[in-house]
């Protein structure tokens, strides 16, 4: 018996085998001592993706890479822990609880799991309430709305009787105590149990470990109050970590890569278009968004449609949403649905062709801002024109680099009609008001450490330098034009030795070639040794840092002590590292 969660956790590593695990997922073909597939995490049509029995995968194309741990990580689109469950159950082995010093305010592991219990139970009763004579009416509103019998069941929707859910969990043995902390059942005056959400339409919220952990309840009278009921926040809900519709785009993600998210507002839409064959929808459950649930968003996508009813996206508290999944360096673009429809309404209306009609002309993020804002003016007077470009220069200082800071303000010189050079004016004077910094207006030149360091090893590499060809050194890559000239080099170097013409094509190709050969050349043959060791371990460095600061964001979000302290310890390990 394992005496701590890491002795355990070997033992489980000791268990599993990569390779199997990885074939549940995509069909691997042996070749040359590795697995091959095409990789599931990009889109490819040749096998850039490998697996090594030692217990590592790498994609060659994306470079995504890690151990079994991290492989169920990302395509499970789950933290640590939500992994190593995963991979417990799969090798037959229970998550132990092992004792935890200061722990007294988390709540035990069985108690939670009797929780996971009792909701999936109740989600199978409602769904077969709603199935049943019980669920007659409920069933004909959801025909009313279009939604099939097949769209019933991936959501598992159900039905509540007005009185059962109560008594049914008592039979399968929970306790008063155990259903009033889910949050299913209420207690009136007399002391009895009521079912909350009695007598309403179920959507059973799911989390990404297939975790039944809420109800919402959809009245189905016109006019009753409140629309939706959904169950309290308990030690397994906490409303501001989740996001509704995660086991279906997860679903959707493993069977075909999809790049992006919509982002809706209800779980109907989310329902509609999911039956509509737009599987990659998330709700936010009517909340403004939290940085928690952009960070959760970010392990399904970098890229994101806000696709609100009518015009809430203009809306103050969704802005800010927008902006937190901008800052958590999400790619944002805003849907409009028009004729207030919202997303639900319109797919049924126009179809799938319709509503992806609608995310091809959706507006990136600042783009929306700034014709928001517009709105407010009539550019065809002068003065709104430069009152509007006031107003709209500010909005600028949000953007991240100054790159973007160029193409907008080119936006706003055609939308007002005024010459660019004002409006430079006009940013650098505000930007001192706003005491903020001004980024320089001109693309940006990569500089700093790890362009020295990477510009080196590259040249190295390109000079056959032996040091450097042994090296993976993708895996200190952070630029994105790096990473597509180390590919491209590579995939000549895997089938013959690159020629001086390889190199000129590269060139051309890239404009970054031509900066790692003018800064290379400058070295001397006797610098060479020494400078490449500095440079890669400064690249070692580069990495860790970046490690850390990763593994910090994590540590601040997980909840788990027992994960929390293993990410500590495991950053302490790089921190020291990091020190020699
Ligand atoms: P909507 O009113 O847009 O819901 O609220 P919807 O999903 O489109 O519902 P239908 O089409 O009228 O059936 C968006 C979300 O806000 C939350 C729910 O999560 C809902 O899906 N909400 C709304 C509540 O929690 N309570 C409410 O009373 C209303
Ligand atoms: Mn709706």
């Amino acid at each position: 018996m394992a005496e701590n969660f890491k002795e355990w956790l070997e033992e489980l590593k000791g268990r599993i085998n990569i390779v199997d695990v990885v074939e549940g997922y995509v069909t691997l073909n042996r070749k040359g001592g590795k697995y091959w597939a095409c990789c599931p995490f990009h889109h490819e049509k040749t096998p850039s993706f490998s697996v090594d029995e030692s217990g590592v995968f790498y994609c060659f194309g994306c470079h995504k890479g890690g151990d079994v741990i991290s492989f169920v990580q990302d395509i499970e689109h789950t933290d640590f822990m939500g992994a190593v469950s995963i991979l417990a159950a799969k090798a037959g082995m229970s998550v132990p609880e092992f004792s935890h010093k200061g722990d007294g305010a988390a709540v035990s592991k069985r108690k939670r799991d009797r929780l996971y219990a009792l909701m999936r139970e109740a989600a199978a009763y409602y769904h077969a309430c709603l199935m049943s004579e019980a669920g007659r009416q409920a069933l004909a509103y959801l025909d009313g709305r279009g939604i099939s019998r097949s769209t019933v069941k991936s959501f598992g929707l159900g039905f509540a009787p007005q009185n059962g859910l109560i008594e049914h969990l008592r039979e399968k043995g929970f306790g008063k105590d155990e259903m009033l902390d889910c949050g299913v059942a209420g207690e009136s005056r007399g002391g009895r149990l009521y079912d909350v959400l009695g007598g309403r339409l179920i959507v059973p919220i799911i989390n990404n470990l297939r975790q039944v952990i809420a109800f919402g309840g959809r009245v189905m009278e016109k006019g009753e109050q409140p629309k939706y009921r959904n169950t309290k926040e308990t030690v397994i809900f906490d409303k501001s970590r989740e996001l509704f519709g995660q086991h279906t785009i997860k679903k959707a993600m493993i069977e075909g890569a999809v790049d992006s998210v919509i982002m809706v507002e209800g779980y109907m839409d989310v329902i509609s278009l999911f039956q509509a064959g737009i599987k990659n929808c998330m709700a936010s459950m009517g909340t403004a968004l939290t940085v928690q649930q952009a960070r959760l968003l970010k392990r399904y996508a970098d890229k994101v449609y806000i696709s609100y009813d009518g015009d809430a996206a203009g809306q103050k508290a969704t802005m800010r949403g927008l902006d937190i999944l901008y800052g958590e360096g999400l790619s944002v673009k805003v849907v409009s649905v028009p004729g207030g429809k919202d997303p639900d309404e319109y797919v049924r209306e126009f179809g799938k062709r319709g509503y992806m009609d609608l995310l091809t002309q959706a507006k990136p993020l600042f783009e929306y801002k700034l014709d928001k804002l517009a709105e407010g003016y009539d550019l065809s007077v002068a003065e709104d024109r430069g009152k509007y470009a006031v107003e709209a220069v500010k909005v600028l200082y949000e953007l991240k680099n100054p790159a973007q800071v160029e193409v907008y303000m080119d936006y706003i010189s055609q939308k007002a009609d005024i010459a660019k050079p004002v409006l430079v004016k006009q940013y650098a004077q505000g930007g001192e008001a706003a005491a903020k910094p001004i980024p320089k207006l001109e693309l940006t030149r990569k500089r700093g450490k790890y362009y020295n360091a990477m510009r080196y090893v590259l040249y190295a590499l390109f000079g056959g330098a032996e040091e450097a060809c042994e090296q993976d050194i993708s895996q200190y890559m952070t630029d994105e034009e790096h990473k597509a000239i180390y590919l491209e080099y590579e995939r000549i170097r895997c089938t013959r030795e690159p020629v001086l013409d390889d190199l000129q094509a590269l060139a051309d190709k890239y404009p970054e070639v031509e900066e790692i050969f003018r800064e290379g050349k400058r070295v001397t043959e006797e610098q060479a040794p020494q400078l490449f060791r500095d440079c890669m371990q400064s690249l070692e460095k580069e990495k860790n840092r970046r490690e850390m600061a990763e593994l910090t964001k994590r540590i601040d979000g997980e909840k788990d002590p027992v994960a929390r302290d293993l990410l500590l310890a495991h950053y302490a390990e790089i921190a020291a590292k990091n020190k020699k």
